[in-house]
């Protein structure tokens, strides 16, 4: 069923959605967490769809990592106008408008689709991707391909998952050499 009807408006499913950025090698920060390799496809007025991605979605999965990550770069929230979960498996105080989610990700994504509202998107890292895709609760993935070869880093996709069978939605490719791949996951 793809679309829901309740009190006679009708609200549309909301997707779980992956905006992400990998070497062609397939890594998305350097060991130590550093993501300056991104720089090499930075372009003023370019953002590869991703003010445009951020319009559709209204509630923000990050893990615990990638938070500290954006925290250390001075943002509390990274993502203000939405609802933030950070997933973490140790309890952890609020912190101002972003909430700490200790409990099951399929519980969480189950009680967001139950309720109205835009797409939901995991902001990585890749353990929570994985965790998500382990669990086949990603619907759509848009990652962007950075013309380089970290050599070594933090994988996008760790092994031993279940197999995943995916469609490609579009692709398209850019000046400063990034791809970007649109997937829908079945
Ligand atoms: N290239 C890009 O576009 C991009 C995008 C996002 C992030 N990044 C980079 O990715 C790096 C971080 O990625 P990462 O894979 O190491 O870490 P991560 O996924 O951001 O965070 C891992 C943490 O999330 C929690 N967690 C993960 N799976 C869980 C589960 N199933 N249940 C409960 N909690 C869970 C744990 O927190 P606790 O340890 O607190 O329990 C775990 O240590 C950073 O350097 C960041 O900058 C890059």
């Amino acid at each position: 069923m793809n679309r829901l009807n309740r009190n006679s408006t009708t609200t549309k499913d909301r997707k779980v959605m992956i905006f992400i950025a990998m070497s062609l090698d397939g890594y998305i920060a350097q060991l130590d967490g550093d993501i300056s390799f991104l720089s090499v496809v930075e372009m003023e007025g370019e953002d590869y769809g991703y003010s445009e991605f951020l319009k559709s979605v209204d509630t923000v999965i990050i893990g615990r990592k990638t938070y500290d990550h954006v925290f250390e770069m001075g943002f509390d929230n990274p993502h203000p106008d939405k609802e933030v979960y950070i997933i973490s498996r140790s309890e952890q105080a609020d912190n101002g408008s972003t909430k700490y989610f200790k409990g099951s990700l399929k519980g969480l994504v189950d009680e967001l689709k139950a309720k109205p509202g835009e797409n939901i998107y995991c902001d990585g890292g890749a353990e929570v991707i994985n965790a998500l895709l382990t669990e086949n609760l990603i619907d759509e993935i848009i990652i962007s391909v950075i013309p380089v070869m970290l050599g070594a880093g933090i994988p996008l996709f760790k092994s031993e998952r279940p197999e995943n069978k995916l469609e490609l939605l579009k692709a398209n490719h850019y000046d400063k050499g990034l791809v970007q791949l649109h997937y829908k996951v079945y």
